[in-house]
């Protein structure tokens, strides 16, 4: 699908619906009216024209009642990662629950006891951090490397910290919000070669496997060549919520292959969760898996136009400004620090710009200066960023 077919046919305007994203910005996060949301990972594009049919069609039946899983969600689920990623899945492997992040919570429990410590590769999306310490683990926060904006594993660093804090839990994000990284096999092979010889479980939210800009392929934890060396101690989390923009639908797997790891995690999570599937989710996730290849295309068209359009622009404009390069995810993190005085950065772009963003120290204490862009958007308010971000710099001086 075409750019510009995506956007007339999906592009719509989520103000006034209950929206977090737009509606929340003046009485609860930002507290200012006003502002352009291009924070949190939620898109401005209604779901593929086949998701709304079938959920029209469960709804129309008019039975909400205890359900159980279905063959053909497994076969569309397991097609789609299989065609895309070249993963092969089995449903004994597959857990559901109602969103990536409460999985966190429920895996750092189940694989981990209080005191324990838990690294992660910061910045990071910010419940990573929560996970691991509002469930009173020790949070181990290995900075990634920055160079010039291009982001990587200090992997010295990181067994360093592994064996000086005694890990006992990786939490691993691919591709990476928002250092924007698509790892590659090699990275993820000597990221998890440390982990397993020092005997550390691994999570790894692939949640934005789909969010490919196709600068590199994504590969799955599933799907390295090394993959079967880590099947004892690996649990990968996947989700059609971002992709389809799902994700108050509640649907999301929890794929454990190794069966005494399957185990651990039951002992933990029974105690816990005792709800059942979400119908909706379902349907919604099996009609995008089946039917949602076209729309996905002219999403990641549409998203790398976007991103594109902010690195040139940004470079032409303001050179000092530093965009890192987006190979996954909607979300360029950019960092100002060049031109804006950490201090400054919400006078600058949300008292001035008018722009509501994720600020960078909520990600990593070190990213102060920077912010996080959601490009997922429409292409105005694109360019209504990058004229407010250069012509402010302009008209006053933010060091
Ligand atoms: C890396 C990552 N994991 C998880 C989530 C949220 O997942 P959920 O809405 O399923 O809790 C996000 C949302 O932006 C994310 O970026």
């Amino acid at each position: 699908m075409t750019i510009e077919e995506f956007n007339s046919k999906y592009l719509v305007n989520r103000e006034g619906t209950n929206s977090q994203k737009w509606d929340t910005i003046k009485d609860r996060r930002f507290k200012v009216g006003g502002l352009i949301p291009m924070w949190v990972a939620d898109m401005e594009f209604r779901a593929p024209d086949e998701v709304i049919e079938a959920l029209n069609k469960r709804v129309n039946h008019g039975v909400f009642g205890y359900t159980v899983l279905w063959d053909s969600y497994f076969e569309a689920f397991f097609n789609w990662q299989k065609k895309r990623y070249n993963i092969d899945l089995k449903e004994e492997w597959i857990n559901f629950s109602t969103g990536l992040v409460t999985a966190l919570y429920w895996l750092v429990n189940a694989y981990t006891n209080k005191g324990d410590s838990v690294v992660i590769l910061t910045p990071v999306y910010y419940p990573f951090h929560n996970a691991v310490k509002d469930n009173e683990r020790n949070l181990i926060k290995c900075e990634l490397k920055n160079d010039n904006g291009v982001f990587s594993i200090d992997f010295e660093k990181l067994e360093d910290d592994i064996v000086k804090n005694n890990v006992k839990l990786m939490i691993f994000c691919n591709p990476h919000n928002p250092a924007g990284r698509v790892w590659t096999d090699e990275e993820i092979d000597k990221t998890f070669d440390i982990c397993k010889r020092h005997n550390v479980y691994i999570v790894s939210d692939e949640i934005h496997q789909d969010i490919n800009l196709g600068y590199r392929p994504f590969i799955s934890a599933l799907s390295i060549k090394n993959k079967d060396k880590y099947m004892d101690r690996l649990v990968v989390l996947t989700s059609p919520s971002k992709t389809f923009n799902l994700a108050c639908l509640l649907n999301s797997h929890i794929v454990i292959p190794d069966e005494k790891m399957r185990e651990k995690y039951n002992k933990f999570v029974n105690t816990v969760n005792r709800t059942e599937l979400s119908l909706l989710g379902m349907v919604a996730a099996e009609a995008a898996y089946r039917y949602g290849e076209d729309w996905v295309d002219g999403l990641l068209k549409t998203i790398r136009r976007n991103y594109e359009y902010i690195r040139d622009e940004l470079k032409a404009k303001v050179p000092e400004i530093i965009t890192s390069p987006l190979e996954g995810t909607y979300l360029p993190f950019i960092d100002l620090r060049k031109v804006v005085n950490p201090d400054r950065v919400k006078e600058f772009i949300q008292d001035d710009c008018k722009i509501a963003i994720d600020f960078g120290e909520w990600f990593s204490d070190n990213c102060k200066g920077f912010i996080r862009v959601n490009v997922a958007t429409d292409f105005k308010y694109i360019e209504e960023f990058v004229n407010k971000v250069s012509s402010q710099l302009k008209n006053k001086n933010y060091k």
